[in-house]
């Protein structure tokens, strides 16, 4: 259980880099705790932004721009320039690679607009994207006969001779703990959605990319910024995708009116994401919602365009809310749904520790900065996701061989034995409900000084309940009662950092908003990074600069 390459994850981002360090030569192989096309990428929904040219004022340029204001100018612009340069050549491999995406009647690809997008940009294939990727990027990694570890549980990143040497996994279908080298090892484990008790992210996303490499002393960039999608159905909190508003559904309150004509005039339910939350939430919080939500109308695009080119909201809408889009508006409401913040990388998903990379949404690049514009995920996928497959690859080439040393094993072990011996104390799931309702009570949409401190302290009790959990479910095979309290673990780390930067950030940035003390974004004292290690059991933190190439800050509006 050797390899050249080694990537944790497989989602988007993890098979690009697995298909791109193959064909740079190196021997790789895939570890997941999930079958790939069950990776939570597939349920990326509204589509994937390049600027393709087909509308005439778009080009790279103006998408890295839209990017930028986006980010409220917390974004890297280097990566930010990279990234929307080499997009269009990422997707037209993947059509080449045979994704069906929808298009136009003059046969081009077809593009529509999403949220902040000064043209219309986002490539989709109806409104099942990341679901027909992850079947493409499936099919390449079958026809490389790429190794994948499938349904193997990484649990801990193992560093020896100041480099990374690979991951001890809990074999998820045989039970036991197994080491698995690789010479690089590239983290796409995805984000963290699940530190929330309602969110669009699947049960799998517990930050466990990012946990482990904070576990083992490298920096977590800017985790205080959470993204809260607009419309997540009510109650559910499923993702409906902003294409219905790409289409031209409207928002409404309970009094039937356009309500965004009021927060951004220009852009009303396109504009960015963070906007649009706030809207929605300060509607709710005035009283002018309906049992916490407000509707999103999509009547007046007419069953055909519905049924074409939103058949999975339909659906989605039909069994989980129980309306039909065609006849009655969709309750919905801003939902926890992505993580800006994660793993520090440069450019080519590099981290700090020799032999270790990350791509896709454990990582922070940052393109994103303080507020991810819709249908930039799945692009930072595959782009990032190329990138560091083939850094990755190439430095493999000249790196020693890797080993995980018996004695990390052996600690790994001891360790497990301890928290599998325990034989009574509290139930996980108890202590898991308390961080996810208390996150979205206290680090939401807005958030106010003192419930962030109280979130501080529910956590640090949380923390102490954790140590004493009990795992009641002794056995090796699908034990998920063991995969899940580990993942409690995880999730509670992450809390901790999210929290503790959030508190410090005294200003209002992108998906940070802080109407009540700090309603303003300061740039003289926050165009910064926020940076978190973790140092003798807790959160510290630190700043770094952001990197501007071209673009001042300005004022952002829609
Ligand atoms: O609304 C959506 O379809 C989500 C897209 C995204 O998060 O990029």
């Amino acid at each position: 259980m050797s390899h050249d390459v080694l990537v944790i994850g497989a989602g988007c981002a993890g098979m690009r880099a697995a298909i791109e360090a193959h064909d740079a030569g190196a021997d790789v192989a895939v570890v997941s705790k999930l079958h790939p096309t069950r990776s939570h990428s597939g349920a990326a929904e509204g589509g994937i932004n390049a600027a393709l040219g087909n509308a005439k004022e778009d080009s790279p340029e103006a998408h890295a721009y839209d990017t930028v204001k986006g980010s409220d100018f917390l974004g890297d612009q280097d990566a930010i320039e990279v990234f929307a340069k080499e997009a269009p050549g990422d997707i037209y491999q993947l059509e080449n690679w045979g994704a069906v995406f929808t298009r136009a009647e003059d046969g081009r690809l077809a593009q529509r607009p999403f949220g902040a997008a000064g043209s219309p940009r986002t490539i989709f294939a109806a409104d099942i994207t990341g679901h027909v990727l992850i079947q493409v990027l499936y099919e390449q990694l079958v026809k490389r006969n790429i190794k994948v570890y499938e349904e193997f549980f990484a649990w801990k990143l193992v560093e020896d001779d100041g480099r990374c040497q690979g991951v001890i996994a809990w074999d998820m279908l045989n039970g036991g703990l197994k080491a698995i080298s690789g010479k690089s090892v590239i983290l796409a484990t995805g984000g963290a959605g699940r530190v929330y008790r309602v969110t669009t992210n699947a049960y799998a996303c517990t930050g466990d990319g990012m946990a482990m490499a904070l576990r083992l002393g490298l920096p977590l960039k800017d985790m205080e910024f959470m993204q809260f999608h607009p419309t997540t159905l009510y109650p559910t909190g499923i993702l409906i995708t902003e294409g219905c508003r790409g289409e031209g559904a409207y928002l409404i309150n309970k009094d039937g009116e356009r309500f965004m004509k009021k927060y951004a005039p220009n852009a009303l339910e396109l504009a960015s994401r963070d906007v649009v939350s706030r809207s929605e939430q300060t509607e709710i919080d005035e009283g002018r919602g309906i049992n916490g939500s407000v509707m999103l109308d999509l009547r007046h695009l007419g069953a055909e365009r519905i049924i074409s080119r939103l058949p999975g909201s339909r659906e989605l809408a039909m069994t989980y809310a129980g309306v039909d889009p065609i006849y009655d508006p969709i309750p919905v409401r801003p939902g926890a749904h992505y993580h800006m913040g994660g793993v520090s990388t440069d450019i080519h998903g590099k981290t700090e520790l020799e032999g270790l990379y990350a791509a896709g949404e454990v990582a922070c690049v940052s393109v994103h900065g303080a507020n991810r514009l819709g249908g930039n995920s799945l692009m930072e996928t595959i782009t990032f996701g190329r990138r560091a497959g083939r850094t990755a690859a190439e430095d493999a080439h000249f790196a020693p061989d890797a080993a995980v040393p018996d004695s990390a094993l052996a600690d790994a072990e001891r360790e497990l034995g301890e928290l599998l011996g325990r034989s009574g104390g509290e139930r996980p799931w108890q202590v898991r409900e308390e961080l996810g309702s208390s996150m979205l009570d206290n680090f939401g949409v807005f958030r106010r000084e003192e419930q962030m401190s109280n979130e501080i302290e529910i956590i640090e009790k949380l923390r102490h309940r954790y140590n004493n959990v009990v795992v009641e479910d002794k056995g090796g095979v699908f034990n998920s009662d063991l995969t899940q309290a580990i993942e409690l673990g995880y999730c509670l780390d992450l809390a901790a950092c999210m929290v503790q930067a959030g508190v410090a950030r005294k200003e209002s940035r992108g998906a940070h908003a802080r109407p009540h003390d700090y309603p303003t974004r300061d740039d003289d004292q926050f165009m910064k990074h926020s940076v978190t290690r973790w140092v003798d059991g807790a959160p510290k933190l630190d700043y770094a600069p952001v990197t501007v190439t071209k673009w001042q800050p300005t004022e952002r509006t829609y």
